[in-house]
């Protein structure tokens, strides 16, 4: 249940955010600013600093970055949503953020060039995170910094195992959500000690969350995935958290509203 290969990944990745680019990206910039502005600080981004964003969606970090930073490069796969981070950053008035196209898998910079490297939800839906770590331990500077902000799921097989088939029905560009231990060893193998880690729960309905990923309430994805989300309330099996509010269910006694948490890491760390 994923992609065969990185070509076909990449592929379903251009398409699910072509396809949602406007909702999932309006969301995103609306709605993100406080986890932006949280990584910017864990990363000690400042007024001489030279960064990147990379699968950087609408600009969700970079739109705020690039009021703390010189300048900054925000960099995506999918020339839709690039779009939608060019748009606002015009519309901000935000000279020193430029947007190119890329994979941050091979960053278009040279070793050492810049001073911060951060991405917010990607490495889940790339085929090599290692890799993209890697990266951007590659093109910041010694004492430079890098920061991820991703979904984390618990080390349990069983648990993982059942997230990640919702979170696949859901979208099936996701390619593998990391636990604790494999941002840890990603960072480290990386040449880079992490100086700083927070993990935050953030509470939402199931519906808003199919909803952003272009799913109506029809939809057999949808079905699918609440019904396997509903299935796991019990032992909280897929760690989403999910439960009713005894109101909603009077209320709508059919489909009540399915409350739930997705859980995100901030990891922030300095290259040695
Ligand atoms: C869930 S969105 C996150 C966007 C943004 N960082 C945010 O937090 O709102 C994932 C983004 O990763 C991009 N992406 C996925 N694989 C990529 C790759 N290999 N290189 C560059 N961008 C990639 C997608 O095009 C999409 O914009």
């Amino acid at each position: 249940m994923c992609a065969a290969n990185d070509n076909e990944l990449k592929a379903l990745v251009r398409e699910r955010f072509t396809r949602t680019a406007e909702v999932f990206g309006d969301y995103a910039v609306a709605h993100r600013v406080t986890e932006a502005e949280r990584l910017a600080r864990m990363v000690s981004a400042g007024p001489s600093d030279r960064a990147v964003d990379l699968a950087c969606g609408p600009g969700t970090l970079a739109l705020r970055f690039a009021r703390h930073v010189r300048w900054i490069c925000a960099l995506d796969l999918t020339p839709a949503i690039l779009a939608l981070a060019r748009s606002n950053a015009i519309k901000d008035g935000l000279a020193n953020l430029v947007c190119a196209l890329g994979d941050a898998q091979a960053l278009p910079f040279g070793d050492g060039s810049l001073d911060i490297a951060v991405t917010s939800y990607s490495l889940h839906h790339i085929s090599d995170p290692a890799k993209v770590l890697r990266e951007m331990a590659r093109v910041v500077k010694t004492g430079g910094h890098v920061g991820v902000l991703d979904i984390v799921v618990p080390e349990d097989p069983k648990i993982r195992e059942l997230n990640h088939r919702i979170e696949y029905i859901r979208d099936n560009s996701h390619s593998r959500s990391l636990a604790r231990s494999d941002f840890d060893r990603i960072f480290a193998a990386a040449g880079l000690r992490i100086v700083a880690t927070e993990v935050h729960g953030h509470p939402r309905t199931f519906d808003h969350w199919m909803h952003v990923a272009g799913w109506k309430r029809t939809d057999p994805a949808y079905i699918e995935a609440r019904r396997l989300m509903q299935s796991s309330m019990a032992d909280d099996g897929a760690d989403f958290h999910p439960s009713f509010e005894p109101a909603d269910v009077v209320k709508h006694s059919e489909e009540p509203e399915i409350y739930m948490v997705n859980t995100g890491i901030y990891v922030a760390a300095e290259k040695i």
